[in-house]
Parts: C-alpha cells; structure tokens; sequence
C-alpha cells in the first residue's frame, strides 16, 4: 500500500525511488556505490565532496575521489566551493566526466572545511553564495542541486530567503540536513522544518539526517512532505535499507533481500580490491567498518580489530574471524 510519489523529476532525469545517497567524506567511494547499486532501492548516487579548487588537478584515471564503475548512475557530483571563480573550471571536468548532477556543498560544518571558506562558512554569505549559484548555473548543462542545513539559529525569514534565492538562481533541487550548524548528529533531526522549506520554494525538496529504519523514512516523510529522503550514515550501516524503504515505503517491486551480513562484508572488500589501488583501501575499509560494526551487539571488536591493523590483508582476516565467531553462515551442502 503506498500513496506516496515513487520519483520526481529532476531536469531530463528521472529520480526513482526517490531515495538518495548523502555525500560522505571517505565512504562514498566506488565501491560503496557499486554495493548499493547490487543492493537496490537508490535513485540517486553521490560522490564526497570535491574541492573546486583543486579538482581542475586530479588525474581522474588514478583519482580514488574520481572513480566512477558502470553501474554507478544516475551520479550526483558534489562540490565545495570557496570561491566564484574556482567554480566554471570545476564544472568543466564534472561535465567531462559525464556528471549527471553537479551538487553544492552548502551546509558542512567541518572546521577544516569552514576554513577553506566553503560549506557553511560560505553559506554565510548569501551574497558570495547568489554569485557561486549564478556562476555553476551558467556553467553547468546538467541539473544544478544544493546540500544545506538549516541554518546558524532557528530563523525562519533568513532561511525562506535563502532557500528561494537559491532556487531563483537555478538550483533544481535542495536538500536539507535538518539539523542547524553547531547541531551534534546525536540530536534529533528538525524534520518539520523540511516541511517548511517545501513550502517555501517549488523546485522538489529532499530530507536528510537521521533516517536509519523503515520506520523513520515513515516518520521522516510524515513530518516533511518531502519530495524524496537523502541517507548517509545508514548507508554503510546497512546497505540493504535503500531496498527496504524503497519497497515498504514506496511500493517499489523488488525482491525481499535475504540479507547475509558476512557476505555484504565481503562482497565491500572485492569492490575496493577490484578498484581502487592497494594504498588507498585501508583507510576506506576502516571507515566503512566503523559503521557496519553497528549490525553486531560486538560490534566493536570488529572496529577495533580492523581499525589496529597494519594493513588490508590482516583487516580483512580479522573480519572474516570476527564474522566466524558472531555470524557463521550455514555450510553449505551438496
Ligand atoms: C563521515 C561523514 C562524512 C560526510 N561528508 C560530507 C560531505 O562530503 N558532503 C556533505 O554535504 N555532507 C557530508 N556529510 C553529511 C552527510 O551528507 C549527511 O548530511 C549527514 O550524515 C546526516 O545524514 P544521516 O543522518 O543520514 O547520516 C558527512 C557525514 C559523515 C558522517
């Protein structure tokens, strides 16, 4: 039973589920893409953040930000700009390397980030971020989106403002991280205030922040009326969830994922060894440990264990010996 829109529409493309992958710093990688793709239930992928500034360097072949398998589309590239002049040659290479989305990094927090000028230090100032919008705009041939939070206070004016300048400006969509800047992730998301930016402004409105069970993709849309849900944490927690929402919630024909932990595991380290370089997968195997560690009642013993190892090979051994002990799958038979 659903009465809930199964997709918007998003320029020339269609976004269906409407379920998105949030832009995550050192998880939103190839090979997590590649999983959620074999996994279902995503209408929308999304790389990290990608400093415009230097972007215009990277070798996209060998860039483990760049990276990019087959079935990783529809896209979303996100930029964080500092300044308006960084952003015309940043679009160029997204262009070149067939982005489907360019999304702007409004909203992050991140102190390093904030320094550099960008997220929501640049968010600061409507005035820097109407040319940022103005200049992606007239660079950009695909969709241009936007990633905000809610904003330094509760401020309602200030953030109707903001939100319809950027939609006067061009941008097609926006999601919101319903949590203001200095809010921890342990607080709970404002989800009612999605609702309020939805009926400020008429391009579709995405909500993000705390969307971990079925249940809170009810609630979440309960509460915001949003177009579609942006999932992040959840998304190297449990891959799965995309299928589920997208079939509990949104009426979607898939199969019932028969979910098998130690295989899900396993099949994240194949894609990292098939794509991306030896050195660049240790770091990733343990950021995506850190959360899917969260599936055992142990689960720290698993973090701890790949995150004390010396090198990919041994994470990786320690995990198949952690999953022998607290997940041994049946043997198979015949
Ligand atoms: C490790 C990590 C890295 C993140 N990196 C980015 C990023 O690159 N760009 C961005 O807009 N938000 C970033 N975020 C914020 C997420 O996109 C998302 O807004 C936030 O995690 C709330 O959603 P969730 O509760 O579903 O995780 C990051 C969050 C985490 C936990």
């Amino acid at each position: 039973m659903t009465s809930l829109p199964s997709r918007f529409q998003l320029g020339p493309l269609t976004i269906s589920p409407p379920l998105l992958l949030a832009p995550m710093a050192g998880l939103t990688h190839t090979a997590l893409r590649t999983l959620l793709m074999e996994l279902g239930g995503v209408g929308l992928l999304a790389t990290e953040m990608l400093s415009a500034r230097t972007l215009p360097q990277e070798n996209a072949e060998l860039s483990p930000f760049l990276k990019r398998g087959e079935v990783e589309r529809p896209l979303s590239y996100q930029l964080l700009v500092g300044d308006v002049d960084e952003v015309a040659p940043a679009v160029a290479v997204l262009e070149r390397l067939g982005a489907e989305v360019v999304d702007l990094n409004l909203g992050c927090p991140a102190p390093n980030v904030r320094r550099r000028g960008g997220g929501s230090r640049l968010s600061e100032q409507p005035d820097l971020v109407r040319r940022v919008v103005a200049a992606a705009r007239r660079a950009a041939t695909v969709p241009l989106t936007a990633k905000i939070r809610l904003g330094e206070t509760l401020d309602a004016g200030r953030l109707r403002d903001f939100c319809q300048m950027l939609a006067d400006e061009g941008v097609e969509m926006l999601s919101v991280h319903a949590r203001l800047r200095g809010e921890p992730f342990g607080r709970k998301p404002r989800w009612d205030w999605v609702g309020r930016v939805k009926e400020w402004v008429s391009v579709p409105v995405v909500a993000n922040g705390g969307i971990f069970t079925v249940a809170d993709a009810r609630r979440c849309l309960a509460e915001s009326g949003a177009d579609g849900l942006m999932i992040g944490r959840a998304a190297p927690t449990t891959p799965w969830l995309f299928a589920e929402i997208a079939r509990e919630v949104y009426g979607v024909e898939l199969p019932v994922p028969q979910v098998n932990r130690p295989a899900v595991y396993r099949r994240f380290v194949a894609l990292l060894e098939e794509r991306l370089a030896p050195e660049r997968r240790l770091g990733r195997l343990k950021e995506f440990t850190h959360y899917y560690a969260k599936n055992y009642a142990f689960g720290h013993h698993l973090a701890a264990a790949v995150q004390s190892s010396g090198d990919f090979s041994e994470a990786v051994a320690r995990a198949a010996a952690f999953f022998a002990e607290h997940d041994p799958e049946p043997a198979a038979c015949g």
